[in-house]
């Protein structure tokens, strides 16, 4: 038995909306960040993470629960097995072991500090190598604030400078391994650094850790970067170099380009949104994230085709996004980099507010994918383009779109326009379908299941809600639980899933514990937990006070005659009281 304490904890240090910003894309907004459900499909977001009460709680399925129900539920674990899950995640030892995993990241990062703070006195020392490093940035154009910033240095040539550094400081040849700062030579078995006569570059996790590094050749030789391999603290896949700097910018248009190179590059002219995967092409995972804190990507690749099909490659990552994305081609330049050093910084914010345009891109991609002096081809590329002119455009963009349809494929603009507004009908209807559908699984009359002809399906009404709120003023302010516990019994609630939760409020209190989300979930079959969550959230906003309560009791106990009659049988009885009522009804009409 895992303890209530170290539940605790662990729920403590997971905190909920790191957590599913994993799984989900997030959008914060307001208090309550909001996504689409992971655990039905759907188009528009009706999933809620609810920060204070580190809950979440979807209103198109009703999937609810704390940071342990949805673990369990997202990665199809049991409780322990989630408990483990999110103990590794937060580097917690598990209660029984000891903490290897934890320890050794935690070392790693510090291996790391120490090595950026290395490379960067190297870059600084007065030797003809550093001299030539220094040289090299600069010739890049970075100043030395932007080299301070950035954290930029320089890896001496030499097989163990870094290596020795790290010893002198107490980390053992294990430790050394696993943070991919030192290797070991396959034929000599001996260990060397990773990065050599490399001008450097750490990448930074979101709260400023170092968690890897670029090593760049100062000439032409190859490979021209060597990266970080994954370690504990690094995975590709979700790491996203300089947005540790862009998340602390207001505006949330972000440019993402391809290069290390290209970002210092921007934010040193005044650009500091620009981002860039690390490594490797883009993935899911970096696309969701940004979307934590973009509203606005624009797609910067180099101009050559390898970066133009990075383009179109990046474009469907986006397709599920909710950010607007649009791609700015680099004219007369190889890259943002190589642009701003040739036309400077005012002439690629022209072209950031000019023709970035996603619309435009896709068309002449259909476009060009088909040969339109072909009927059957012009057919298709009118039926693609009408696809895409429905999808986020504005009317006015439509109009100008569908003149130039009309005259590149010798349909009239009208004809166009018609089947434009033809398809954008059918797409809202299918919406609102969808919408109505998620409506309907709202209502709130569904979670209340009581005996059925005990009382007036008024009354009966009145006091499962009244159940439901006394439940939730005492999960959010626990203060409220000894006057109810002393006024009600759990027997006196109707609904048999209100009775059970409240049962186990009721165990809490006696054991003097706080029966907050968590540690109620512990106790509760999933359903229930994800009835608590739904009613949890449904009550964010609305306080409770005391007259409230009191007068959910009242209510409680108006109804208490009829329902304790119904409690008190047993099944076969309450079949034939059921029977009788239903007898006694068909009598009357
Ligand atoms: P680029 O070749 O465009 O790099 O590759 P860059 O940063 O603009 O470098 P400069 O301008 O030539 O100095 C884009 C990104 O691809 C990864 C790096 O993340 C690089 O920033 N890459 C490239 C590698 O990981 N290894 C390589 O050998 C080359
Ligand atoms: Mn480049």
């Amino acid at each position: 038995m895992i303890s209530h304490e170290y539940i605790e904890e662990l729920v403590r240090r997971n905190d909920i909306t790191d957590i599913i910003g994993r799984y989900v894309q997030l959008r914060h907004r307001g208090r309550t960040p909001t996504g689409l459900c992971p655990f039905h499909s759907e188009k528009t977001p009706s999933f809620v993470v609810y920060p204070e009460t580190q809950s979440f709680y979807c209103f198109g399925c009703g999937a609810g629960g704390d940071v342990i129900t949805f673990i369990k539920r997202i990665n199809n674990l049991d409780y322990v097995e989630a408990i483990k899950y999110l103990a590794a995640q937060a580097g917690m030892p598990m209660p029984d072991e000891d903490d290897q995993v934890g320890r050794l990241r935690s070392r790693i990062l510090a291996m790391n500090k120490l090595a950026a703070r290395f490379f960067y006195d190297q870059l600084n020392q007065d030797t003809p190598q550093a001299q030539q490093a220094r040289g090299y940035w600069r010739g890049r154009g970075l100043s030395d604030a932007t080299i301070r910033r950035f954290g930029l240095g320089y890896a001496p040539d030499s097989f163990d400078g870094l290596q020795n550094h790290l010893r002198s400081k107490g980390y053992t040849t294990d430790e050394l391994m696993a943070s991919g700062l030192v290797k070991r030579s396959e034929k000599s078995g001996r260990l060397y650094d990773t990065f050599r006569a490399r001008v450097m570059t750490p990448i930074f996790d979101l709260r400023g850790n170092v968690i890897a590094f670029g090593g760049r050749v100062l000439g032409d030789e190859k490979p021209k970067y060597i990266n970080s391999p994954e370690t504990l603290v690094y995975k590709k896949s979700k790491a996203m170099f300089a947005l540790n700097v862009a998340k602390k910018e207001t505006s949330r248009r972000y440019i993402l380009c391809e290069g290390y190179m290209d970002v210092i590059s921007l934010h040193q002219a005044g650009f500091p949104t620009a981002v860039a995967a690390c490594g490797t092409a883009l993935t899911a995972d970096q696309v969701r994230l940004l979307g934590e804190y973009a509203d606005e990507v624009i797609l910067c690749y180099d101009s050559d085709e390898a970066g133009q099909k990075a383009t179109a490659r990046s474009l469907g990552l986006f397709a599920e996004s909710p950010v607007k994305v649009s791609v700015l081609n680099i004219p007369n330049a190889k890259d943002p980099d190589e642009f701003i050093k040739k036309f400077g910084s005012s002439a690629f914010e022209r072209l950031l507010n000019g023709s970035s345009n996603a619309i435009e891109y896709k068309l002449q991609k259909a476009k060009a994918d088909l040969d339109i002096t072909n009927p059957a081809q012009r057919a298709e590329y009118l039926k693609q383009a009408i696809e895409i002119l429905t999808d986020h455009v504005s009317p006015t963009e439509q109009d100008i779109y569908a003149g130039r349809l009309a005259e590149e494929t010798g349909v009239s603009k009208q004809a166009v326009l018609t089947q434009l507004a033809s398809l954008q009908r059918t797409k809202y209807r299918r919406k609102k379908r969808q919408q109505q559908k998620d409506l309907l699984n709202e209502g709130l009359a569904s979670d209340i299941r009581i005996p059925y002809g005990t009382m007036n399906s008024q009354q009966a009404l009145g006091a499962a809600s009244a159940e439901q709120y006394l439940v939730v003023a005492m999960v959010k302010n626990p203060q409220f639980i000894p006057q109810v516990v002393e006024s009600v019994k759990p027997e006196q609630f109707l609904g048999k899933e209100m009775q059970s939760i409240y049962q186990a409020i009721v165990d809490c209190s006696q054991k003097q514990m706080v029966p907050d989300l968590t540690t109620l979930a512990m106790r509760l079959p999933e359903e229930q937990t994800n009835l608590l969550a739904k009613l949890l959230a449904r009550s964010y906003e609305i306080p409770i006070a005391q007259r409230d309560v009191q007068m959910y009791l009242e209510r409680i106990h108006r109804t208490q005659p009829q329902s304790a009659q119904a409690a008190d049988m047993n099944a076969q009885q309450m079949e034939d009281y059921l029977e009788q009522i239903r007898r006694k009804k068909m009598g009357n009409s």
